[in-house]
């Protein structure tokens, strides 16, 4: 990109600023700002003004609950085995977000549960998918999705552990991709004078990024035929689970995501239902309160099961989402940026906007997806904050009960 084409963009997008101190930057200070702006995409932030106009028709799906499950499981888990066995399943780990809530300074996966001895987040992920390795006895692929903000510190903590004990030959790091913050009229905040401001663009490019970093090719040759994908944060999930690979095969189902029964109606999680007649994750806040108090004809909260960030989508489905628009959610954030005198502010309330793409929106492209519940008990031990609800001290409990000495 040169100076003049990258002018031009910017002035086209009401964004000259960015230019502003580029006389003062040193040659290679310039050519870093330049090769920023030619990866921005530019119409990302014009969906500021965009209106959403889908007309929304949700309506809830019934879960396969913990009893149906219990009843089938050997059924589901030597359906499950024989797939891996095959090679049809690899991971996803989503590690790219920057955990701002557990304000935390590492990468979240780095963060050490233990109290008496070491316990990283990373070394639990990795023990739950080795105990399905040594099940099947089989090497399962697993990939790392980080972003520019934690890549290099991610991949020599894994090193440094020597990769927790999984086969170093399985396992693959990506980045995922940056998009600038703006302020709340629209304009791109400056980190530094040569430098936009940019955050990891959510979780929901995690495929088209897996497929940018080259992975598809040895994918496809591999004869790999789902995806596992999950979060870095819940320290307790079933990861490779083959009881749930063999439920979505045996039920018939394209997809599925873990669900836990909610707390109360008002857990603060998303529930997986239909919309329009397609898979879709309804957020708390859209539920209205006569859809929080629906029943079913079981006597049930219609909308009882919450996800978890654990879902297996099948490669084909995920190949025909790169050609479609995933929805953008634009998210008030405390943006760090340069002011107009060129002062560094670390703003403690909301400044602007992030956008983002969530793996959720992907459900919608799958065709079919299956609520699989897990027992919150056991597999629901998300660390998001650093106290309260779904934090540290709450992870640590469900650790100690599961049996794990801290
Ligand atoms: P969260 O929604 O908890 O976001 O991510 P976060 O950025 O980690 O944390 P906060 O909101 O700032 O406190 C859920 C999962 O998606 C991953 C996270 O690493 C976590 O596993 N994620 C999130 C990404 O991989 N990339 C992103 O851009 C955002």
């Amino acid at each position: 990109m040169d100076y003049e084409k990258a002018y031009k963009i910017l002035e086209n997008f009401g964004q000259l600023h960015v230019l502003k101190y580029y006389d003062s930057l040193t040659e290679s200070e310039q050519k870093n700002l330049l090769s920023q702006i030619g990866e921005i995409n530019f119409e990302v932030i014009n969906s500021l003004n965009r209106q959403e106009t889908d007309e929304k028709n949700i309506k809830p799906v019934s879960a396969l609950q913990l009893s149906e499950i219990s009843e089938k499981k050997e059924e589901y888990e030597a359906l499950g085995i024989k797939a891996i066995q095959n090679g049809a399943l690899a991971l996803v780990l989503l590690a790219g977000g920057q955990g701002t809530r557990l304000g935390y300074a590492g990468p979240k996966g780095t963060f050490n549960v233990g109290i008496t001895k070491d316990l990283f987040i990373f070394e639990l992920l990795i023990q739950h998918t080795l105990d399905i390795v040594k099940k099947t006895d089989t090497w399962i692929p697993f990939y790392i999705m980080t972003s520019d903000k934690n890549n290099d510190e991610t991949v020599a903590f894994f090193k440094e552990h020597h990769y927790f004990g999984y086969d170093a030959s399985y396992i693959h790091f990506f980045k995922q991709e940056m998009v600038p913050s703006v302020d709340f009229n629209g304009k791109i905040y400056m980190e530094d004078k040569g430098q936009i401001c940019l955050s990891p663009n959510g979780n929901g490019g995690w495929f088209s990024s897996l497929c940018k970093a080259g992975y598809l090719k040895d994918i496809l040759d591999n004869q790999v035929k789902y995806i596992n994908v999950f979060s870095v944060d819940n320290v307790l999930q079933g990861i490779a689970d083959p009881v749930f690979l063999g439920a979505i095969l045996k039920e018939g189902y394209a997809s599925g995501g873990k669900v836990v029964k909610k707390a109360s109606p008002d857990e603060r999680v998303g529930v997986l239902c239909t919309n329009n007649d397609k898979p879709y994750i309804v957020e708390y806040y859209e539920l209205t309160d006569e859809m929080r108090d629906e029943r079913n004809a079981d006597g049930e909260y219609a909308y009882n099961y919450g996800v978890t960030l654990n879902y297996i989508f099948p490669i084909d489905k995920l190949i025909s989402t790169m050609d479609t628009d995933m929805p953008l959610h634009i998210v008030k954030k405390a943006i760090p940026y340069l002011d107009e005198h060129g002062v560094y502010v670390k703003p403690s309330e909301p400044n602007g906007y992030k956008f983002e793409t969530l793996a959720l929106d992907m459900i919608t492209f799958m065709g079919t997806c299956l609520p699989f519940e897990v027992d919150r008990e056991k597999e629901f031990a998300p660390i998001k904050n650093a106290t309260g609800v779904d934090s540290i001290e709450t992870a640590r409990q469900l650790l100690t009960k599961n049996g794990y000495t801290l």
